[in-house]
């Protein structure tokens, strides 16, 4: 038993040996500080050393409520904060209480948000040239006095800033950081970094720190957009035309050919640089739009074709007609079709084939015209690509005037005389001559050349009135006069009166052509004129 108490003493002895060496002590895990951000969760572990069964109580310095849960198990208490938040800032006492003894430790507990990396945003497209602005910013950022940011392209540091702001505020705020520069083509795939840091433990050398980084994408709108056409833009139906675009900028621009329908339609005809245009037809004809697109814009340019059609079926429309009274009015109009539309150009053909140009204008307008307006009008539709011409001859009239009749040698003769009977129409062509001899039972229509009627010896019958009557569309003239012949003792001759119609002697300033058109008229008029015959009394 003395034995067991030794035991015991012994035992007892080294549990107070080990008691004095295990006094009551207090730890803390972590020591004294610690960091937490907001919306995470953290743990505050206090325990004991040196006491059975110690009491735990905790505690903020300025006594608001804890915003945490406490578990007390054995030795060790913890308190929990889940999630973290504003009211956890402080610096939390725990005590612990064995027997009398009484321990208290701090712990202070700073607290952080620092949650996403920084976002980039650009004020619009990275243009060659052009303003950009790049805003760097960091949201949900406490405390944010601690805050610095920096903004770097490739290895240059655009902008450095620290946000310190005297301010109690406990919120979370969004802070930037803004810089303005004008990109230039270098800058494509150069990185652009935003770094924040948020320097919150006041010792620690090393801030907490977040990055994002951005390929630089630098672009060109498009620009210099250039046309070229083979052959030409004027060309003739039925031809073709190649037509090629090029457009500078970053990326390549895309090529577009359209046509423009009106002042705002396009046709889109191709997505290739080069545009084949074959077998072309007027209604080909238009502008023609180049536009080269890429992602930040577009530049157009725009070519105008022409397909033109020589100038055909011209015609000319007289009015009232192209045979006319002398002092009366001619509308004389011309249409020719072409494209482009012809020009219109009146010209009057003169005695020696030339043309002498008139009017430009559709119609030709003669106002009181008088013979010397008779002639060949030419009509010509004039464009590029060609000339057609048309003609018209004007015949202007006038009533027969002026004419004279006479006899030779005179109006009293002797029978046997030779007579001539000749009648004049004065100036007036296109004048019909016609001499007769006057009888009670019918007049004789005389054959006279020239408009003589030549009696070689004369006969007592051959006496009485004869008469020239001068004629045209317009009017006509008389002329008579009375032939006496006196007896004497001569031989009949032989006499027989041919039948023949004149044309005026002075017509002979007709041209020769327009005469055949005019007898060839006439003959179908008439319907029994001789042709030949009228010939030959020209002669
Ligand atoms: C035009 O582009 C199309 C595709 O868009 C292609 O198939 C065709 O070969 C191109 N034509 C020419 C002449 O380049
Ligand atoms: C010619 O044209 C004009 C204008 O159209 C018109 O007033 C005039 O009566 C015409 N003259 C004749 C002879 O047709
Ligand atoms: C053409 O027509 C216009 C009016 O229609 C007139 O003023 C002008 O005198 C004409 N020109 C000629 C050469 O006839």
């Amino acid at each position: 038993f003395g034995k067991m108490v030794v035991i015991f003493g012994a035992s007892n002895i080294f549990w107070m040996v080990f008691a004095a060496s295990q006094a009551f002590k207090i730890e803390t895990s972590p020591e004294s500080r610690t960091l937490a951000q907001i919306g995470d969760s953290i743990s505050l572990t206090c325990s004991t050393i040196g006491c059975e069964s110690p009491t735990f109580s905790w505690r903020t310095q300025i006594d608001s409520p804890l915003n945490g849960k406490v578990r007390n198990e054995g030795t060790k208490s913890t308190l929990t904060m889940d999630p973290v938040s504003f009211e956890n800032e402080h610096s939390y006492l725990c005590t612990a209480t064995c027997g009398s003894e009484k321990l208290e430790k701090e712990i202070q507990v700073e607290i952080y948000s620092f949650p996403k990396d920084p976002e980039i945003h650009f004020s619009g497209p990275l243009e060659v040239g052009k303003q950009v602005t790049v805003r760097c910013f960091i949201p949900d950022v406490y405390p944010f006095d601690r805050l610095e940011m920096d903004l770097l392209k490739g290895d240059y540091l655009m902008k450095n800033q620290d946000f310190l702001e005297d301010t109690d505020k406990k919120s979370l705020e969004t802070k930037s950081l803004e810089e303005t520069f004008t990109p230039v083509k270098e800058d494509t795939g150069k990185t652009l970094v935003c770094r924040a840091k948020l320097h919150i433990d006041k010792t620690d050398s090393a801030p907490k720190e977040r990055e994002t980084i951005e390929e630089l994408q630098v672009y060109i709108s498009p620009k210099n957009t250039v046309i070229s056409v083979h052959p030409s833009t004027r060309l003739q139906e039925g031809d073709s035309v190649t037509m090629t675009c090029s457009s500078e900028g970053l990326p390549t621009p895309e090529i577009f050919w359209n046509k423009k329908l009106d002042k705002e339609n396009l046709q889109l005809l191709s997505g290739n640089e080069t545009l084949t245009l074959i077998a072309m037809r007027v209604e080909d004809s238009g502008t023609y739009v180049c536009e080269g697109v890429n992602t930040i814009g577009r530049s157009r340019k725009e070519v105008e074709l022409i397909v033109e059609v020589a100038p055909k079926e011209t015609t000319v429309l007289v009015s009232p007609s192209s045979i006319l009274e002398e002092g009366s009015s001619v509308n004389m109009t011309c249409f020719s079709d072409g494209f482009p539309t012809p020009m219109i150009l009146w010209s009057r053909q003169l005695s020696n084939g030339d043309l002498q140009q008139l009017s430009e204008n559709t119609t030709l307008t003669l106002i009181s015209t008088t013979v010397e307006d008779s002639g060949i009008y030419v009509c010509e539709g004039i464009n590029q690509a060609g000339i057609s011409r048309k003609e018209v001859e004007l015949i202007i009239q006038v009533a027969p005037k002026d004419i004279q009749l006479t006899v030779f040698p005179s109006e009293s003769v002797k029978e046997g005389d030779t007579v001539i009977i000749s009648c004049t129409c004065g100036n007036v062509p296109e004048t019909w001559i016609i001499l007769k001899k006057k009888a009670e039972t019918g007049d004789t229509v005389l054959k006279s050349i020239d408009g003589a009627y030549t009696i070689r010896k004369v006969q007592l019958e051959d006496a009485g009135v004869y008469e020239c009557e001068s004629k045209n569309e317009v009017g006509s003239q008389l002329r008579s006069l009375t032939l006496d012949v006196k007896g004497r003792d001569n031989d009949k001759d032989y006499f027989s009166p041919e039948l023949l119609v004149l044309y005026c002697a002075s017509s002979l300033i007709i041209p020769a052509i327009g005469m055949i058109i005019y007898f060839a008229r006439k003959a179908n008029m008439k319907g029994s004129y001789s042709l030949v015959e009228a010939q030959k009394s020209k002669v």
